[in-house]
């Protein structure tokens, strides 16, 4: 079902005291804030301290990345399992830093997507372009091929459990937003992609927007038709500007 959704994604940044002020403070935040699904990302090991404080709240926790083995010699990794132990109910994959920096290519983030669901973990598949695509007017072209590896990999019904997050790359952790409507269409292409394929899926779909996304600029994005709520980087550091951006995508009727 689309639901609007806010989450979180403190990339490598936290620690133990630091933590548990920002999680009591959104906590306390979000005390009373109805119809919207807020959630954190955090590094992988908080994220037994992220259980421990948020457990039995409304708020979600989960993971940035996740290796695509169930188990095995993979030094290093944190396997969809783990996950699963310490209560995660989601997981990031595809972010562009992980596509960029670590090289994971659409294949690669299609096994993961898959492992995460077979382990009941609601895959978060983010996508995005490049400033260099964008220029070069290829913007739907990226998106569409790496949701398309996904679904070629998942199949269609599997995109009836996920979340999309559209993050241009050029957006992120730049402070140079997308325009309301820049994402809007990107969100509605998205959205369209899955249109005639099956037309409830595609109405259903949550597509949340992420790049630079502020308390001073969430509403505007959020009040786009095709926009569901954000996936949110620096700005979820900071209790007060996280809660805003939490509020700002209540649906309007609330
Ligand atoms: P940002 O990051 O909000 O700091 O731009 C978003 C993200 O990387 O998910």
């Amino acid at each position: 079902m689309r639901v609007q959704m806010v989450l979180g994604n403190w990339k490598m940044h936290g620690s133990l005291v630091g933590n548990k002020t920002l999680l009591d403070g959104v906590l306390a935040g979000l005390a009373g804030v109805d119809g919207v699904t807020c959630g954190v990302c955090v590094p992988s090991p908080y994220l037994f301290q992220a259980q421990f404080i948020l457990q039995g709240s409304p708020v979600l926790w989960g993971a940035q990345n996740v290796s695509q083995y169930e188990k095995g010699a993979y030094t290093g990794e944190v396997s969809v399992s783990m996950l699963r132990d310490l209560g995660c109910s989601l997981t990031l994959v595809g972010h562009s830093e992980r596509r960029a920096i670590y090289g994971e290519s659409d294949a690669t983030v299609a096994e993961k997507f898959v492992a995460a669901q077979q382990a009941g973990i609601k895959p978060v598949l983010c996508v995005g372009e490049t400033l260099d695509e964008r220029e070069k007017n290829i913007t739907n072209d990226v998106v569409k091929r790496q949701i398309m590896a996904v679904v070629e990999k998942a199949g269609l019904d599997a995109m009836t459990n996920c979340v999309l997050a559209y993050e241009p790359v050029w957006a992120i952790g730049t402070g140079k937003t997308a325009s309301p409507q820049q994402a809007q269409d990107v969100h509605a292409f998205i959205r369209a992609l899955f249109a005639d394929k099956d037309a409830e899926l595609a109405q259903n779909l949550t597509i949340l927007y992420g790049g630079s996304v502020k308390a001073s600029n969430a509403a505007e994005l959020f009040s786009m038709p095709d926009i569901d709520g954000g996936l949110i980087g620096g700005a979820s550091l900071d209790t007060t500007e996280f809660v805003s951006i939490c509020k700002a995508a209540q649906p309007k009727a609330a």
